[in-house]
């Protein structure tokens, strides 16, 4: 942890000031172990492995630390890098391109192994803070400890430990996997300064009926139950089936003849997916079936989420024709 973190920091229970009590260990001018205290209550909160620590999964609701447990475990399996990820990153964030990023303070609401706080942080942020719930912060803290402008969280979306301090935030794939989206958004929305700006992706309902109707029961009575090591190797089946499919046909039809193409099952998805290998790959059909709670959004509900926050210049944009990029600006 970077001491200049704190300046952000508020407690979440009282939001009043962070202050350092203790620190045991330093390692190259980062705080490893520690003790943060709240300069109004005097709630402490423990540093752990360069990680300051807000939520205990002991103790919060079963839905949410089951969702942490499920993702800890993917997200520190899952370490690979990918050279496709900040394209990725910029096709859920649209309509922002990288050059937004430069000198603004951002925040990052779940950001599983850090993949995207590294690129906010590559991108010229001025500080960004990759906040999630579960055990994947070790892993983010391993992938951004070496930038001086990226910090790692452990807290819950809904109890944000900071100030309303930021310019910008974003939240890929993350909403959608809470108990209540709508409100995890206008908790995210809430530490944004007036003209500062926000952007969620999200899965759609539109055209996912299929996953709805017959992936989501498999998902919730089985795949999310088992242990994540035998969904590991069990879900090498699936992903072989996405793999040749998406390989061997909905690339080489899609570059051949569109038309044809627009034909296929869940076309524009599967031809993205195809230009992802074998890892990335087994990792997002992993992703799909490891979650406890997963919402498939309508547009028509997505829009709400905006009205609620009041935030003006909103752009929702369809993305693989099955998930939901939306932008907008905080109006107070
Ligand atoms: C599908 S992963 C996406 C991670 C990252 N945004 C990415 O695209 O690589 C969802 C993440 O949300 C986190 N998450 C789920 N519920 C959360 C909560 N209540 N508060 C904070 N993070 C949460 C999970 O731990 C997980 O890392
Ligand atoms: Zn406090």
């Amino acid at each position: 942890m970077k001491e200049k973190l704190l300046d952000l920091l508020a407690c979440p229970s009282c939001g009043g000031d962070i202050l350092l009590a203790y620190a045991s260990k330093y390692e190259e001018k980062q705080i490893i172990e520690a003790v943060l205290s709240c300069k109004k209550c005097e709630r402490e909160y423990k540093v752990v492995r360069g990680v300051p620590l807000f939520a205990d999964l002991e103790k919060i609701e079963q839905d949410k630390a089951e969702t942490a447990e499920n993702f800890g475990w993917q997200w520190t399996h899952f370490t690979q890098e990918d050279q496709k990820y900040a394209e990725q990153f910029l096709g859920w964030l649209q309509p922002v391109k990288k050059e937004f990023f430069a000198g603004k303070i951002i925040l990052e609401g779940g950001c599983g192994k850090g993949r995207h706080t590294s690129l906010a942080a590559e991108w010229g942020a001025r500080e960004v803070i990759g906040v999630d719930l579960s055990q994947a912060v070790e892993s983010a803290f391993q992938a951004t400890k070496h930038l001086s402008n990226a910090h790692i969280v452990q807290a819950d979306i809904y109890k944000l430990p900071f100030k309303k301090a930021f310019d910008y935030a974003f939240s890929v794939g993350v909403l959608h996997h809470t108990p209540d989206p709508k409100k995890a958004f206008v908790s995210l929305a809430s530490k944004v300064k007036k003209d500062g700006a926000i952007s969620a992706w999200i899965y759609g309902a539109e055209n996912n009926e299929w996953i709805t109707s017959y992936v989501n029961p498999i998902r919730t009575s089985f795949t999310s139950k088992i242990n994540q090591p035998t969904l590991y190797q069990l879900s090498k089946l699936p992903t072989l089936g996405v793999y040749l499919a998406s390989k061997l046909l909905y690339r080489p039809i899609n570059k051949t003849s569109k038309p044809l193409a627009d034909k296929l099952f869940y076309n524009d998805y599967l031809n993205h997916l195809g230009t992802f290998g074998w890892r990335e790959q087994h990792n997002i059909v992993f992703d799909h079936l490891v979650a406890p709670t997963a919402f498939y959004i309508s547009k028509e509900a997505f829009e709400s989420w905006w009205r609620e926050i009041g935030a003006r210049e909103v752009e929702i944009i369809w993305h693989n024709r099955n998930s939901w990029c939306g932008f907008g600006k905080i109006e107070k």
